[in-house]
């Protein structure tokens, strides 16, 4: 066999690390370190992820050619030669650790010293660090490192295969900037202008989050949902409307950082919750808006390409689509900084047309390794010719259904590889998923899979360009709502994963065997992990989240695994 040539291995080593496999153009195999290493959003260099990628691609660690990471600022130097200091901070974030009396120093120090960009020195330093980690798998290649908001660009840009396209990132920190522009044109970036790392609306939404008492970096979507549950403000009454200001393509935080959360906790004061998290939400939107419109005024460019983690908020997203002169806007569906490593594999080589047609990026078991586990589990089981039209089936008669098939997806999102499901029209489903099976707060909403042609009838602005990743909000049809209540906000809004009607595998079968038995090819579709924890990636973790969650069925590979209750 030929040996393949241009195999660039991408990785990031912070928040939510993980690994990305490229060869000759080609996006192989991405993987976040969560899923092996069990815990949520993983700091620890991804050497499991990175592990994962050379074996599906069969690459031995001396075939590879390039290394390709990112981020050489101070901040991220720092927890590469001192990796203890960003566990403490990843306890602390996640809610496991107690609180310090020092905590409010530290988070101003953080504050500052993630706004320095890299310079000669800190470049030189991660380079050493890095090698020394990657040295240990045997990966002795070259080491390319390319700037943080470049990646997420990258990602944007070449993620969903536009020819050209306005490519806009916004995030907390990275490398000294808080968002870009950039023309992306022939497959190349040209960059437009930056935002400045002080003034970020990321550790606005961050912020908020943390005042919340929510997990930062984590459940910026739970503040999101919670805002639907507050009375309607005009902007003009917001208290938060003069945190920012946005000139042309710029925007100019009032405070810096540490001073923002000490005004946000000020505020938050006077107000319940709901109404807290709507004012967030509504002033990010009369943020973002302005800046988008400005850059689609000033470039004339009507395709955008999104990326960085503020671009997570779907309810966003969904206004962006409807500014003047956008004719479509594609998110890059890992969006946040556990999409670096992609980014950075292609900045070590140019990617031969869309990096991501699905997100079956990830590992998959033989069907031996799902059969042994079956037989193993010592639950009740039997095997099935068709798991799509027997999960049809069951969820037609109203059970909750584990689905495990083929490859485990990338990013935050389960996409039919590893979901629960359940019917979308039977609104106490959504009740008994939210508080006792996956035990998450009573608003969050519930996102639907559909077919392409379900989206055309049932949603009221679906623009014909289909969203495969579930990354922006998009609208019920009033008669439909109703009946459709399992899926959809409090507004009639639901964030669906449109898949092809004439797609092949499982999951598109699933969907037009439940169109035949229930007038619906549309399934309420979550993501198959127990509280707290990843997405499972292995048949065990599978079979032991079905037992924990108390689900009624696991369609798994070619075996239906029933309850033993
Ligand atoms: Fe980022």
């Amino acid at each position: 066999m030929k040996t393949p040539h241009d195999i660039v291995l991408g990785f990031w080593d912070g928040h939510d690390s993980g690994a990305a496999l490229m060869v000759e153009g080609r996006l192989l195999c991405a993987v976040n370190e969560e899923r092996f290493t069990r815990r949520k959003q993983e700091i620890a260099f991804p050497r499991h992820a990175i592990a994962a990628c050379l074996r599906h691609g069969k690459i031995t660690p001396e075939q590879v050619q390039l290394l390709a990471g990112c981020t050489t600022d101070p901040a991220k130097t720092i927890s590469r030669l001192w990796p203890a200091g960003k566990e403490r901070y990843y306890r602390l974030r996640r809610r496991l650790a107690d609180p310090s009396p020092l905590d409010p120093w530290s988070r101003r120090l953080k504050y500052h010293l993630t706004e320095w960009p890299g310079n000669g020195l800190t470049a030189r330093l991660s380079t050493f660090a890095l090698k020394r980690e990657l040295q240990r798998l045997g990966l002795n290649a070259p080491l390319s490192l390319f700037d943080h908001h470049l990646c997420h660009a990258a990602t944007a840009a070449y993620g969903l295969g536009l020819d050209e396209s306005l490519v806009i990132t916004l995030d907390g920190v990275g490398d000294g900037r808080s968002g870009s522009f950039h023309h992306f044109r022939q497959g190349e970036l040209r960059h437009l202008s930056s935002l400045a790392a002080r003034d970020s609306l990321g550790i606005f939404f961050e912020q908020i989050t943390t005042l919340l008492h929510m997990r930062e970096l984590e459940d910026e979507g739970k503040v999101m949902a919670l805002a639907d549950y507050a009375p309607a403000m005009a902007f003009r009454d917001n208290p938060l409307r003069e945190l920012f200001a946005v000139e042309g393509l710029n925007l100019r935080a009032r405070h810096h950082a540490s001073g923002l959360y000490r005004h946000l906790e000020r505020i938050f004061w006077r107000h319940a919750p709901e109404p807290f998290a709507a004012m967030a939400q509504q002033a990010l939107e009369a943020w973002v808006i302005p800046l988008v419109t400005q850059a689609v005024a000033s470039t004339g460019l009507r395709h955008l390409a999104l990326a960085g983690g503020v671009f997570a908020n779907v309810r966003l997203n969904g206004r962006i689509r409807q500014v003047p002169g956008v004719e479509s806007c594609t998110i890059f569906p890992h969006m946040g900084d556990g999409g670096l490593a992609v980014g950075a594999a292609c900045l070590g080589r140019r990617p031969q047309g869309p990096l991501m047609r699905d997100a079956q990026l990830g590992p998959e078991p033989d069907p031996q390794e799902v059969t042994r586990a079956v037989r193993s589990s010592g639950l009740p089981h039997r095997a099935v010719e068709d798991p799509a039209s027997e999960a049809a089936r069951l969820l037609t008669e109203g059970r909750i259904v584990g689905w495990f098939q083929g490859r485990m997806e990338y990013g935050p999102r389960a996409l039919g590889g590893r979901s629960v499901l359940a019917r979308p029209d039977l609104p106490e489903i959504r009740d008994i998923l939210n508080l006792r099976l996956k035990r998450r707060a009573w608003y969050q909403p519930f996102c639907p899979s559909m077919l392409d042609s379900e989206a055309e009838r049932l949603l009221s602005d679906y623009s014909g360009l289909p969203n495969r990743f579930m990354t922006a909000l998009y609208r019920f049809r009033p008669e439909f709502r109703a009946a459709l209540s399992g899926v959809s906000g409090r507004d009639g809004s639901c964030r669906p994963q449109m898949v092809a009607d004439d797609a092949p595998g499982p999951y598109a079968a699933l969907l037009r065997a439940l169109r035949r038995s229930t007038g619906f090819g549309v399934v309420l579709n979550t993501s198959f992990n127990p509280h707290g924890a990843p997405i499972v990636n292995t048949p065990e973790e599978a079979l032991n989240a079905f037992r924990a969650m108390g689900l009624d069925h696991l369609v798994i590979g070619g075996w239906v695994v029933d309850s033993s209750l």
